[in-house]
């Protein structure tokens, strides 16, 4: 990996802490054609420059056509290169050579807990998006999970900020290293899609920067991102796309941003505060940052020095990444072998084992029921539509037209089908909007026809493999889910299934968390494998039969119910809007409406920085499976833990020992807590993780860093980072809730 950073830390002495400062150090890669784009600056016109900043085509800005300097080009982003639109409409294109890989979507990225995995997945994704003559991935998408509900939670990362920022790291740099910028988005505290294109969120400094910006610091200061995309909504009362806190204070000063912000798509609410604030490219069309913005500077309310300093931001990023001739993109087939191996292994890695407990009969033997045995299963009964549906497009917004999309079920006949009989039965109907933009409720009564046939296809079984969860008509952009119980009648269905046949293996195929609680009882066994890409049934299938241990650990915590779920036990979720409200502002955009948001609607974020297992730590309350949790097929030994003080932070170093006869990776996590500390700090927060090889009954010593400025907390008076010396107890285990090591340090 190229290293781009030029990152030191800077101490001072303040009273009991040490104030950390990242912000006039970072030196930002896109700082070296500062000369070159002087020159450029000098001999445009006014009308040149205004030109780039605006959308020209539906997903493309203006570069300089009289310097050859090209037109910026944009994908969606996040999980697959997405298909090419007419240039002003949101209609397919009907190419035959726009096709690519389907990767596994965020929440499964994150379950890999792998920064490696991330950055092979967004490389990965470059090489596509150079084929398809892109240079900026509108990705990584990675807001903070604060609802299980959120309609884009299987597009975002985690609900943690350093497990977000790790893998948003090196995304970026897989990206970047390969020549495409990426966009992180969205910036900032898009949290929620209901409401998304007028909520108004309030926080306080300290849980904003250190819970929902911090992904985003770490993607550009530890990796220089070189684009950012603001947000729809508000932040404390300004639009992010016009927010000069967000995108002048802190984006460019503190952190040193050096790179350009684009609108979300329809997001720009005025010409001379957006541009003033930092604004580069509203996007698409030119509503507010085109004769708007022309009639702005002419009138003297914009300084030509501002436009220049926007199109000097878009130009470092322009000269950086080179440009695909037109004539050579979107010429040759996309969505080849390399690319879907990636996909292969994310995904792979992604799923998680929730529950493997002993099932049977002392007449007919009692044991697990995976990983499957080949010995003994001879029919197997797949029930469930999520066994066939494809989960590369559904819904609203980013999805990918690939080539291949391997099914559960397929994945399952590829690699069993010529030694166990397979019979698949629907069991229920999948559920389907209807309307792209309509909410239906997707809890449906289970159709007793269909039960019928799923229960005699089980009672016929050796094994019955129940494919649960939602697809992407259930979650999705623009609209969030009103529960988190499973659709389409399925905990009725899981119900009869188990009756039928004990034998019940569920795998629950989701891209958030649902109530597991009638499932899990039912069954055996319990799997999570997301919405997981192009080779995402052939993953599963590895898993099913042991070919692979499951390795993949909850980025989120899933609930026992959302009445636990903190942004809704503190009553600020869901919000009361009167029933005039506006529809989603991106279905007003597709339809041609204006975006004035002129509701009113205050999101209080009154659990702070209690996000999350934060929250359920601190108030004690169960949850279905906690943060970081997955089971394997083999059995991990965690000892001998030492923490060793380095001029970085500390070093954790402990035993990991395979006690079982199955080769496996394990995810080692590292948390923290404070008790002594002066200030409310959550009960423990991860600050470290890795993720591990380790063959049958072989031992490793570990060591993960644990990084001094990870360990800072907001200190809202100075407005700064300040790390509190004092003592830190370090706990290690392969859960949130199992961390059966502890010691003791101390941080000066
Ligand atoms: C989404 C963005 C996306 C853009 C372009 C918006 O509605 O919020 O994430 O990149 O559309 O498709």
């Amino acid at each position: 990996m190229k290293n781009l950073r030029f990152l030191t830390i800077v101490g001072a002495i303040f009273a009991s802490s040490v104030a950390v400062s990242v912000a006039q150090t970072y030196r930002s890669h896109l700082l070296q054609h500062e000369q070159q784009i002087d020159s450029i600056l000098s001999t445009m016109t006014l009308d040149e420059k205004i030109a780039m900043l605006h959308g020209k085509n539906m997903f493309s800005s203006a570069g300089i056509p009289r310097l050859g300097i090209a037109d910026v080009e944009y994908a969606d982003g996040p999980f697959g290169i997405r298909e090419e639109m007419e240039p002003d409409s949101w209609n397919s294109a009907h190419l035959t050579t726009d096709s690519a890989t389907f990767f596994p979507t965020g929440s499964a990225l994150a379950a890999t807990w792998s920064p490696d995995m991330a950055y092979s997945y967004a490389r990965a994704m470059s090489r596509e998006a150079r084929l398809r003559g892109k240079d900026m991935i509108l990705g990584p998408a990675m807001n903070i999970q604060r609802i299980p509900t959120g309609g884009r939670t299987y597009e975002y990362l985690s609900e943690d900020p350093l497990l977000s920022g790790a893998l948003s790291v090196a995304y970026t740099r897989g990206a970047q290293d390969d020549g495409t910028a990426v966009c992180l988005k969205h910036f900032a505290l898009n949290n929620q899609e209901d409401y998304r294109g007028f909520v108004d969120v309030r926080i306080s400094s300290r849980a904003m920067h250190e819970i929902y910006l911090r992904p985003f610091e770490m993607a550009v200061s530890e990796a220089d991102a070189w684009g950012v995309m603001a947000a729809y909504n508000k932040v404390n009362g300004r639009w992010c796309s016009e927010n000069a806190v967000l995108l002048d204070s802190i984006l460019r000063r503190q952190w040193g941003f050096a790179g350009m912000v684009i609108s979300d798509w329809g997001g720009v609410h005025s010409t001379v505060d957006a541009v003033t604030a930092g604004l580069n490219v509203e996007m698409p069309g030119s509503r507010f940052m085109g004769q708007a913005l022309l009639d702005s500077v002419k009138a003297g309310k914009v300084s030509e020095d501002v436009i220049n300093q926007r199109v000097r931001e878009i130009l470092r990023v322009r000269l950086t990444v080179t440009p695909v001739a037109k004539d050579v993109a979107n010429k040759r087939p996309v969505g080849n072998a390399e690319e879907m191996a990636v996909a292969l292994d994310v995904a792979r890695r992604s799923i998680v084992l929730l529950k493997n407990e002993a099932v049977g009969s002392k007449a007919k033997g009692v044991g697990r029921l995976l990983p499957v045995n080949l010995q003994t299963v001879r029919r197997i009964a797949v029930i469930g539509a999520n066994a066939v549906t494809r989960m590369a497009l559904g819904g609203v917004g980013a999805g990918v037209k690939t080539r291949c999309e391997i099914t559960p079920l397929e994945g399952l006949k590829q690699a069993l089908g010529d030694k166990v009989d397979i019979t698949y039965a629907p069991g229920y109907r999948a559920y389907d909007a209807g309307s792209r933009y309509k909410h239906v409720d997707p809890i449906q009564k289970a159709d007793p026809q269909l039960v019928v046939e799923a229960v005699k296809a089980a009672k016929n079984a050796d094994l019955v493999i129940f494919f649960a969860g939602d697809n992407r008509e259930v979650e999705t952009e623009g609209s969030d889910r009103t529960t988190i119980t499973l659709p389409s009648g399925q905990d009725e269905l899981a119900t009869a299934l188990a009756k039928a046949n004990p034998r019940l293996v569920t795998v629950i195929v989701a891209g958030g968390p649902v109530d597991v609680r009638t499932v899990s009882q039912a069954s055996a066994s319990l799997l999570v494998s997301w919405f997981n890409g192009s080779m995402g049934g052939k993953a599963l299938a590895e898993v099913l039969t042991g070919k692979v241990s499951p390795s993949g650990r909850l980025p989120m915590s899933w609930p026992l119910c959302l009445d636990d779920v903190p942004a809704y036990a503190t009553g600020s979720y869901p919000q009361k809007v009167d029933n005039n409200a506006q529809g989603d502002i991106f279905v007003g955009l597709v339809n041609n409406q204006s975006n004035d948001r002129r509701q009113q609607l205050i999101a209080n974020y009154a659990e702070d920085g209690l996000v999350g297992y934060r929250w359920y730590d601190a108030k004690g309350a169960a949850v279905a499976y906690p943060f970081g949790f997955g089971l394997s097929y083999a059995h991990f030994v965690y000892s001998n833990l030492t923490v060793t003080p380095t001029a970085a932070g500390f070093d954790v170093s402990f035993t990991l020992a395979n006690a079982s006869d199955t080769d496996a990776e394990e995810v080692a996590q590292v948390y923290v807590s404070r008790p002594q500390s002066r200030l409310n700090r959550p009960v423990k927060e991860l600050k470290g993780f890795q993720r591990l090889m380790l063959k049958a009954r072989e031992t490793k010593t570990v060591t993960i860093p644990v990084r001094r400025r990870d360990l800072c907390h907001w200190d809202e008076a100075a407005n700064t980072w300040m790390l509190e010396p004092g003592s830190i107890n370090v706990m290690v285990g392969g859960s949130s809730a199992s961390l059966p090591l502890m010691a003791t340090t101390v941080i000066q």
